[in-house]
């Protein structure tokens, strides 16, 4: 069921300059996602973790620099251009209709267009009544994959915190991305909560022995400060620090690494540039 057929990174950046006013927020930033893999993206306040993210997913053109998918260049890149590349990412908040269930809620996240057709989307048909039963079950199976389909016709506002997110971690997957683009999502979770988290990303990408995961397989791209969550579920690892990539490697390799340690602890450890 792995559909991504292809060696291309999912992801690339080359060499992305991003500055607001005087500030420099993204600095020469080259990186890329690989297929089946989680990548992280870590690195203290200010780093340029949220801008890189917004980068990724079309929120912020990069002043200079290229985006590549699939080994294809990714211009002008839009947040509506996201999921007819195949691309998703939870939003900040939980940005969840209060007024709507749960299953609504996911149904939202699914790509319409890719149901109904382009045409039928661009004249604005309404999408027939089976579309509409083959989105419902597609959002209900996506709950079932987190472990939240008993909460298919709650209210968000009724629910606790740590499910309204796995609710948006639902709409951000129904669409079945072969990238997901996550910030900060264990922001406000409990360390327990946390794990399980891990647990739910882990299993979204191809595990490091190469055993498939239950539905499609999906890339990540993890943009955190909590360093446990990023220690434990990511195949390999970008630090950020003042704006550009200090260190990159697997868990292990970034653990050890003095520039990391330095940037983390605030030792005045000199940078090699
Ligand atoms: N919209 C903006 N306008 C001005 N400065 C910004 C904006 N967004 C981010 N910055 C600045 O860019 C730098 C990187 O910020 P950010 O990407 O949010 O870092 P992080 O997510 O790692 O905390 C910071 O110095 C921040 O103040
Ligand atoms: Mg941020």
């Amino acid at each position: 069921m792995n559909s991504l057929d292809t060696k291309d990174p999912v992801l690339t950046m080359t060499d992305v300059e991003v500055s607001f006013g005087g500030i420099v927020a993204l600095s020469g930033v080259s990186l890329e996602v690989r297929p089946g893999e989680v990548l992280g993206v870590i690195g203290p306040n200010g780093a340029g973790k949220t801008t890189l993210f917004n980068v990724a997913c079309g929120l912020v053109r990069p002043q200079s620099g290229t985006l590549g998918r699939l080994g294809q260049p990714l211009t002008r890149l839009r947040p509506h251009d996201l999921p007819r590349l195949g691309m998703s990412r939870t939003l900040q908040g939980l940005g969840l209709f209060d007024r709507m269930t749960v299953l609504d809620n996911v149904m939202v996240g699914a790509d319409r267009t890719a149901h109904t057709g382009i045409l039928a989307g661009l004249l604005g048909l309404p999408s027939s009544a089976s579309d509409d039963a083959a989105v419902r079950s597609t959002a209900m199976a996506t709950l079932e994959r987190l472990r939240i389909d008993g909460y298919a016709h709650r209210l968000p506002p009724s629910l606790p915190y740590a499910v309204r997110k796995r609710v948006a971690l639902a709409r951000a997957l129904v669409s079945e991305p072969t990238l997901l683009l996550l910030d900060e999502p264990a922001s406000g979770l409990s360390s327990d909560e946390m794990s399980e988290l891990g647990d739910e990303i882990r299993s979204l990408a191809v595990s490091p022995t190469g055993s498939e995961p239950a539905g499609p397989a999906t890339s990540v791209m993890l943009v955190e400060h909590h360093m446990d969550l990023v220690m434990s579920v990511c195949d390999r690892i970008y630090v950020l620090d003042f704006g550009k990539v200090i260190a990159q490697g697997t868990p292990d390799e970034i653990r050890e690494d003095p520039a990391v340690l330095a940037a983390y602890l605030g030792n005045e450890v000199a940078h090699e540039d």
